[in-house]
């Protein structure tokens, strides 16, 4: 039955006190619509940081070291994780729904490593990420690759689709084997994918410049991992990052390509989140590992 004495008695106003606003926390996104920055608050903690886990390498190299079984390999290291960085076909195939993390999901691709990378599509429509719910889409831009300005149509395409749904756009740079990695290159290539609207970069650690990378981008950084360095090399590559700014790390191979992933997650995690230096986290990763220093 419905309560009109309720609605008549109604007492508690709160009229000593104005209606609360809510700033918003994650940079360059305060004036996103509401299920942008519900979207990106999945994603980035209250700090404004994110330990993500990238395990979508199969899209274009197949069957990576480390990714063979996701559902025994990457399943476990879940809940140590912000956000999960996946394909469509892994998401649905060996993810638990029940999981509760952020998605961000893979959304752009085609060719695969026999082939030309830069010639990229866009992969997944944007009615198909809201159905699984994703936090986010992801999609390569290959600034100065062959396929440059298709790449960037792929990312504009996925924007306006992401602003008719809520969802946003992670823009990943991509490096060719003849491109340069330097603060000038990082910075265009990361400034362009902002200034066509993703909502937030990924892009590889440098040492020199990393700060005006950062500085020079109007939407968070997340630093990508890439290939296998040692533990201590990896920890320091990501405080490093965080230390100049960086809202998070993305990082695959050097977490799941380690002999215990679960203890490496939890070291990233330490830095992302806790404020460890890159010894205390490498030593974190010894104890929890058993001494699997690799
Ligand atoms: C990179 O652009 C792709 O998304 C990769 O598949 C993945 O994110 C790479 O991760 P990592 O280099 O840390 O193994």
């Amino acid at each position: 039955m419905a309560d009109l004495e309720g609605n008549i008695q109604a007492k508690d106003w709160g009229l000593d006190q104005p209606q609360k606003s809510w700033d918003f926390h994650i940079k360059g996104a305060g004036q996103l619509d509401f299920g942008m920055r519900h979207r990106l608050s999945r994603i980035f903690g209250e700090d404004g940081h994110t330990a993500m886990l990238a395990f979508d390498h199969g899209y274009f190299q197949g069957p990576t070291s480390g990714l063979e079984r996701i559902d025994l390999n990457i399943v476990p290291l879940a809940p140590y994780a912000d956000a999960l960085m996946a394909t469509r076909g892994i998401l649905r195939a060996n993810i638990p729904a029940s999981v509760k993390n952020a998605l961000v999901l893979r959304a752009s691709g085609g060719p695969s490593i026999l082939k030309e990378l830069s010639n990229e599509r866009v992969a997944v429509e944007m009615a198909d990420a809201a159905r699984i719910d994703a936090a986010a889409v992801a999609v390569q831009v290959f600034i100065g690759g062959e396929f440059e300005t298709q790449s960037i149509a792929n990312l504009n395409a996925q924007i306006d689709a992401g602003y008719q749904y809520g969802i946003p756009v992670l823009g990943v740079t991509a490096v060719g084997k003849e491109l340069t990695r330097d603060a000038r290159y990082l910075g265009l290539a990361t400034r362009i994918i902002a200034e066509f609207g993703a909502q937030m970069v990924k892009t590889y650690y440098i040492d020199e410049g990393f700060d005006q990378v950062v500085a020079g981008c109007p939407v968070p950084i997340i630093m990508a991992g890439g290939k296998k360095l040692p533990a201590i090399d990896a920890l320091t590559m990501a405080f490093n990052a965080i230390d100049a700014g960086a809202a998070g790390v993305d990082m695959g191979r050097n977490i799941f390509q380690r002999k215990d992933p679960v203890a490496m997650i939890q070291a990233v995690r330490g830095i992302v989140h806790d404020s460890l230096s890159a010894g205390q986290a490498h030593q974190l990763y010894l104890e929890l590992s058993n001494g699997a220093d690799d």
